[in-house]
């Protein structure tokens, strides 16, 4: 097999990375559905289930859509962590799974757009910038060698999964369909997070640990509001 030209490496991140901050997410998963709320006692007589999601208040919808909104960036700093880390990893077959890990976090990407526009809002203004840094953050990873990527994609997951437990608890009460997708993607994350330290991913000194947990801090802050 011929091995890829600098040129042909630049034009595949560039394409990805465009991809995946201006084009529409394509899931290859439907997407989660909340599950059926059982009848109240009262109507067990004829036990039916109700199957439509509670309608939210403008409020909650605001609510709702400031913390997809999050997630949503979140996404898009996944791709660029992978894309990134892919980029400089050493063997090819720590490409190949960072590659493949991102190919699965699309199907998050295009839930949480999906979400957006159903609660009639938009993804943050600033996932340009989001990529770019995550990107470089990912590529500054690689560098330490694939171990320590590996270590880097546990870490994140880890936190991701953190984070998305705050998200849970947050959301409005009957925003069931939000919901269903961050469970989904709470037990996706934790599945990556296990397979990167099955592959060999070395456990991180606590200062990369703290600084990875405020930038994230920073990105979740912004996207809140822009
Ligand atoms: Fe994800
Ligand atoms: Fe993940």
């Amino acid at each position: 097999m011929q091995s890829e030209s600098p040129l042909d490496t630049l034009i595949s991140a560039a394409d990805r990375a465009l991809r995946a901050v201006f084009a529409p997410a394509r899931a290859s998963r439907p997407m989660p559905e909340p599950k059926p709320v059982p009848a109240p006692p009262e109507a067990q007589a004829t036990p039916t289930q109700s199957t439509a999601p509670p309608s939210l208040s403008e409020a909650e919808k605001r609510d709702s859509a400031a913390l997809m909104r999050v997630n949503h960036a979140g996404e898009i700093a996944a791709q660029a962590l992978y894309h990134g880390q892919a980029l400089v990893a050493r063997s090819a077959t720590t490409r190949a799974l960072l590659l493949k890990a991102a190919h699965e976090e699309t199907d998050h990407l295009a839930w949480c757009e999906t979400r957006l526009k159903e609660l009639d809002s938009r993804p943050s203004l600033l996932n340009p910038l989001w990529y770019a840094g995550s990107f470089a953050i990912g590529a500054a990873a690689a560098l330490l060698g694939d171990r320590m990527s590996l270590g880097f994609v546990v870490e994140t997951e880890r936190q991701v999964e953190g984070h998305l437990d705050e998200h849970l608890a947050r959301l409005p009460q009957d925003d069931t369909r939000s919901r269903a997708i961050l469970q989904t993607m709470r037990t996706d994350e934790i599945a990556h997070g296990v397979s990167a330290k099955a592959a060999g991913g070395a456990e991180l000194p606590s200062p990369v640990r703290f600084l990875m947990r405020n930038t994230a801090r920073l990105m979740t802050s912004t996207a809140y509001w822009i």
